[in-house]
């Protein structure tokens, strides 16, 4: 397979000539439907894009690594081993966090020089993180021969943005970047984390990617707030229907909420609705797929959105209004995509319709909020791999 980036080149250009050794990719990931219940054990529907970010490494004798960004032009400069190396702040801690996890596991005699390029945006939804994450992983095991489960790889991944970055996410990124295929979407439990592929059915409608060119920092920290309440949620649940087990918002029914209207916290009480809500989306959306049908996927897709921004409240003004618009002007359906205060929304639009959508939103964005909405378009790729080199 091709290198799809310029990694291989970019590695010569700025550590030397000379044979590479690896070069492995992962892509980003849109998720179609399924947003905050990955870490309340429930159901989600992502598809790994045709972007990827892709890493290309050489052995070294001694034991430094040397790792360049090109979307930073940033050197990340370390020694083996990393005793307990601190956070850095940025694109370095995600390899650091990377490499922490790989020592924990096994010795690291020898270190290496790495290069990472890709076309994933940076911090805008389509977990450019994950892929990166995903990506170095897949490298490091060829690297060092690591003999290691698909499955447990990815929960390293995920280890590392959580335990070492500090992001608390759940694992529905690093999962669909490794595990995606063409043509479909991967239907996850979170729960018993096993899935099987869904066909993304879909002809004749352009999965687009509008980008709302709002960065929140509010995002991590209200990731964060949002999961506490999920906890919390669980808690009150647990303890009003102590025969049930409520070990997840997964357990709980929608019977169950509305028997505590009224009498569970206001707040924790949308949340619930909304997890409880989208994962029944999830399971109509896979039935819908499966029965070919564009129109209700659309419409779940739609709810979603509206379950976001009215339930588990993680919406804002931009976001709102990129998919009111869409709803609007022939759309099949719209909604925020990700953990939500910024960053993409996903659009669901009649191939057809497709030119004049993108004119038409973009102005209308522009008009509204003197802001770029940037577009693109994604479709449903493979997970990760490594490519072989012709050197
Ligand atoms: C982020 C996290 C995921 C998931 C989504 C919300 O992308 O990394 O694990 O929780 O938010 O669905």
């Amino acid at each position: 397979m091709k290198s799809y980036t310029n990694a291989v080149e970019i590695l010569k250009k700025r550590f030397g000539d000379g044979p590479v050794d690896v070069v492995s990719r992962a892509p980003g990931r849109v998720n179609l439907i399924g947003e905050h219940t990955d870490y309340n054990g429930g159901f989600v529907l992502p598809f790994a894009v045709d972007r990827f970010t892709e890493v290309a490494l050489r052995r070294r004798r001694d034991t430094r690594v040397r790792v360049y960004s090109s979307a930073f032009d940033e050197v990340l400069s370390v020694k083996l081993p990393l005793d307990s190396p601190g956070r850095r702040g940025g694109w370095p801690d995600y390899i650091l966090g990377i490499l922490r996890e790989f020592s924990d596991l096994m010795a690291l005699p020898r270190g290496f020089d790495a290069a990472i390029a890709g076309d994933v945006p940076i911090g805008a939804g389509l977990s450019s993180s994950a892929s990166l994450e995903v990506a170095v992983a897949v490298g490091l095991v060829r690297l060092y021969g690591l003999d290691i489960e698909d499955l447990e790889l990815v929960k390293l991944c995920q280890r590392a943005e959580r335990d070492f970055v500090g992001m608390p996410c759940g694992i529905m990124d690093q999962y669909a970047a490794y595990f995606g295929e063409p043509g479909k979407a991967i239907f996850l439990d979170t729960r018993a984390l096993s899935h099987r592929t869904v066909t993304l059915n879909l002809e004749d409608v352009a999965f687009l990617v509008i980008d709302s060119g709002v960065r929140r920092s509010l995002a991590d920290s209200g990731y964060a707030r949002r999961r506490g309440e999920c906890g919390e949620a669980v808690s009150w649940l647990a303890r009003r229907f102590l025969e049930r087990r409520i070990e997840f918002l997964r357990d709980v029914t929608p019977e169950m909420l509305d028997e505590v209207r009224g009498e569970m916290p206001e707040v924790l009480w949308k949340r619930a609705a909304h997890v409880v809500g989208e994962n029944q989306r999830v399971l109509a959306a896979v039935e819908a797929l499966e029965a070919g049908d564009p129109v209700e996927v659309g419409a779940l897709v739609h709810a979603s959105h509206v379950s976001l921004r009215d339930l588990f409240q993680v919406s804002t003004p931009e976001l709102d209004f990129l998919v009111d618009w869409g709803i609007s002007h022939g759309a099949l359906g719209a909604r925020l995509v990700g953990g939500g205060f910024g960053g993409v929304t996903l659009h669901l639009v009649p191939r057809e319709r497709k030119d004049g959508y993108i004119r038409g939103i973009t102005s209308a964005y522009r008009r509204r909020f003197g802001l770029e909405a940037v577009v693109m378009e994604v479709r449903p790729g493979p997970g990760a791999r490594e490519l072989l080199l012709s050197r």
